[in-house]
């Protein structure tokens, strides 16, 4: 997975140094995204410049100048900042940037982005995703002449546009394809997942973006003009169109890819909006900054008004317009008939996050401020959905965007929870509580085990999708399959508008907020907090269940302030971790609630601690792993109340027979009952009702996993080889 961005400015004079400023700020709040290796591409001065009349037979600008280097941004920042003029001013410029989390070919300048079509470097591409049919696509370009320089999948589609773009120069003389239809037919025969963005020597001044399966939007900052100075302006926008292009509709008959190239191409958009800036999207003189990006992080500290591109459109940013366009179905690929595009219309929508979200504030890193900041995530994760009156009946959850399908799912033959790492070890925590309440039977499936698999998922079943963020290929394919099979498909994810939440036909947001360090935390329990409310609003209100109910709402009413308590564990953590800061492993021991909590307890440890965990069901305990015991491998015991401490109790009976090295964590008060000697560490935390515990039980280990890490010198919130979201498979 990987991070894109793009910074177009029109009509507002801005220095390189602001330029490249943004260009920078915007790849290190996409850098979780990938971390190993970054790039941009920007303007020589000598670019094309409305304020500056050219000369009209010029037709192709000075090549950009292209940074891509291995490494993290700021080593990128340093070697840009040495090497350029950052006094030099654009009305209008158009740059493009992105931060690499290596797919296809080792982390390398050459491997990097932007991927360029060639010498002169005519065409240059950003591309978050995966090309499938990359091969076939670089054999074809080979026959035709074109010598590949990187290992990336990505090398092809510069490639082919500059192809495409030759090809319909050469069949039209001297008529011009527009960027756009290039980019429309590149489209047609790219399979696999992806967002890109184009800039083109031919199209100074203009970017386009597209994509399938990989998230993208525009942020949009629009500085409305004077009378006097909109008539300043105008003369401006002369200047802009004498280097516009000119649209020609025609077909193209000719070589390999038999491209059919697309008829006039709407370029406003806007009218009827339910926003009244939307018209500033058109073409008009008024000041505009333009922002593409894989995600809403990299806008928010310039603007907050966005547009969420679908998957299969095609976006166009030249003069200050702003259009959308979408083959209305795709027919056309691979050589059927072509259908249209038609031009989408479509308002912006105003992000609901602040700046400082995604900020570290007073915190050292995204992962500490992450965690200490759960009492407020969860908070939110159930403003506006417990209902708890005067009276006990009054107490009930509401999940707006369940309601219409409530009988459904009570009706299905089975509900089955599908996610991957994190996210799965959330539904797995929260499946005892939906069995008890809802009676339904509940299975549990790796999205990729489950495609490997091809496992049945029958019309009669509710599928659950759990992803944070809401882009995992994994999950995101198993939803599709789903979906071919029949099944209700019920999304809960943490990003409004992401893939998850846009084709399931209904779900719940956990409005966690912001997850920035890769290692997944806060979401985590607000993704249990959700899925204990969807065993509620499932469940209903039958009599048997009401005292059980609302223990559960009250115990939701007040965990933001048990998880408050919790935290103040924070040094004991620590110290904790100056302990364990030698070890080569770590066990973690739970079961039936919190076999969950053991799992994703290891899973924390391992991915940011790089020490070897692992979380063991202690029903399990006997059939093998009692073997690792003995003295020196630290174990922790998840042993709080609820239906099984008993048989925990016993479980610290056995390994303490055999000299293990305990570290238990218990209900406040419980410390001699689980521990009678005095050779085991103990962690006590407030005890909550049991289907809630997880949400406790977790803080100490994340808190465990984030001191070991810092106090083993590694980066805590971009883990070696990790990304935040796998868009790959
Ligand atoms: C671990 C972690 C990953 C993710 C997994 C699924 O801390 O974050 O295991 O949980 O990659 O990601 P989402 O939830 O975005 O589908």
């Amino acid at each position: 997975m990987c991070g894109i961005f793009a910074y177009l400015n029109y009509n507002v004079n801005r220095e390189r140094r602001y330029i490249l400023q943004v260009l920078f700020n915007g790849l290190r709040r996409l850098e979780y995204r990938g971390y190993d290796s970054a790039g941009i591409a920007i303007d020589s001065s000598l670019s094309l410049d409305p304020n500056t009349p050219q000369c009209s037979s010029i037709s192709i600008t000075p090549p950009p100048l292209i940074f891509r280097q291995e490494g993290n941004i700021e080593s990128l920042v340093k070697s840009v900042y040495h090497e350029l003029n950052l006094e030099d001013s654009f009305s209008i410029h158009a740059g493009i940037a992105h931060t690499r989390w290596a797919t296809h070919g080792e982390p390398s300048p050459r491997n990097s982005h932007p991927q360029t079509s060639g010498a002169g470097d005519e065409f240059l591409v950003v591309h978050n995703g995966v090309i499938t049919n990359y091969e076939v696509l670089k054999e074809t370009l080979i026959r035709h002449g074109f010598t590949f320089e990187s290992e990336t999948d990505t090398e092809v589609i510069p490639k082919l546009a500059k192809f495409v773009f030759d090809k319909a120069n050469e069949a039209e003389g001297d008529q011009t394809v527009t960027f756009s239809q290039v980019v429309l037919e590149v489209m047609r025969h790219l399979d696999g997942a992806y967002a890109l963005i184009f800039k083109s020597r031919h199209y100074p001044n203009e970017l386009i973006a597209c994509k399938r399966g990989s998230p993208l939007l525009i942020g949009v900052k629009v500085r409305r003009l004077e009378s006097s100075e909109f008539k300043a302006s105008k003369n401006i926008d002369l200047y802009a169109k004498q280097f516009s292009v000119v649209f020609y509709s025609f077909t193209l008959l000719k070589g390999v890819l038999q491209c059919r190239l697309l008829t006039e191409l709407t370029e406003n958009m806007g009218n009827g909006s339910a926003f009244e800036d939307n018209n500033f999207l058109s073409k008009n003189g008024h000041p505009k900054e333009l922002f593409l990006s894989s995600d809403a992080n990299a806008v928010v500290e310039h603007t907050k008004k966005v547009l969420v591109i679908e998957d299969g459109e095609v976006v166009h940013l030249k003069d200050g317009a702003v259009s959308i366009l979408k083959f209305e179905n795709d027919k056309g690929k691979h050589g059927g008939s072509l259908s249209r595009p038609a031009s989408v219309q479509r308002a912006l929508s105003v992000l609901e996050m602040e700046v400082e979200q995604i900020n570290k504030g007073h915190y050292d890193h995204y992962m500490q401020k992450e965690i200490h900041e759960q009492p407020e995530s969860l908070t939110t994760t159930m403003r506006g959905r417990l209902i708890r009156g005067g009276s006990s009946k009054s107490k009930t959850v509401l999940l707006g965007g369940l309601k219409d399908h409530l009988k459904t799912i009570r009706r299905s033959r089975r509900i089955v929870f599908i996610g991957c790492g994190t996210s799965y070890n959330a539904a797995l925590a929260a499946r005892p509580i939906l069995e008890e309440l809802s009676g339904v039977p509940v299975t549990m499936e790796i999205a990729s085990d489950l495609l490997d698999r091809q496992g049945p998922i029958y019309r009669e079943d509710t599928a659950i999708f759990v992803s944070q963020s809401g882009e995992t290929a994994d999950t995101l394919l198993a939803l599709q399959y789903a979906l071919d099979n029949g099944a209700l498909c019920v999304g809960i994810t943490n990003t409004v508008g992401s893939a998850i939440a846009r084709n399931t036909h209904c779900g719940v947001h956990i409005n966690a907020g912001a997850e920035i360090g890769v290692a997944s935390t806060k979401a985590y329990t607000s993704q249990i907090v959700v899925m204990a409310m969807l065993a509620l609003a499932i469940g209903g209100d039958t009599i048997s269940n009401e005292a059980r109910r609302e223990a559960i709402i009250d115990g939701l009413f007040d965990l933001p302030n048990k998880v408050r308590e919790v935290l103040k564990q924070d040094q004991e953590m620590k110290d904790l971790a100056k302990l364990l800061i030698s070890e080569q492993s770590l066990l973690v021991f739970g079961r039936g609630f919190n076999y969950a909590t053991a799992l994703e307890g290891a899973l924390k440890v391992k991915e940011v601690a790089l020490m070897h965990s692992e979380g063991i069901l202690a029903g399990e305990m006997k059939h093998g792993p009692l073997a690792l015991v003995d003295e020196n491998l630290p174990i922790i015991v998840l042993a709080t109340r609820d239906a099984c401490f008993s048989k925990q109790q016993s479980v610290i009976q056995q390994l303490h027979a055999r000299k293990g090295r305990l570290i238990v964590m218990c209900s406040k008060g419980d410390a001699a009952s689980v521990c009678p000697a005095e050779s085991c560490r103990i962690i006590e935390v407030p005890h909550v009702e049991d289907c809630l515990q997880p949400v406790i039980n977790i803080i100490p280990l994340q808190l465990l996993a984030y001191h070991l890490t810092v106090l083993r010198g590694f980066n805590v919130d971009q883990p070696r080889n990790l990304a935040k979201s796998v868009t790959t498979q």
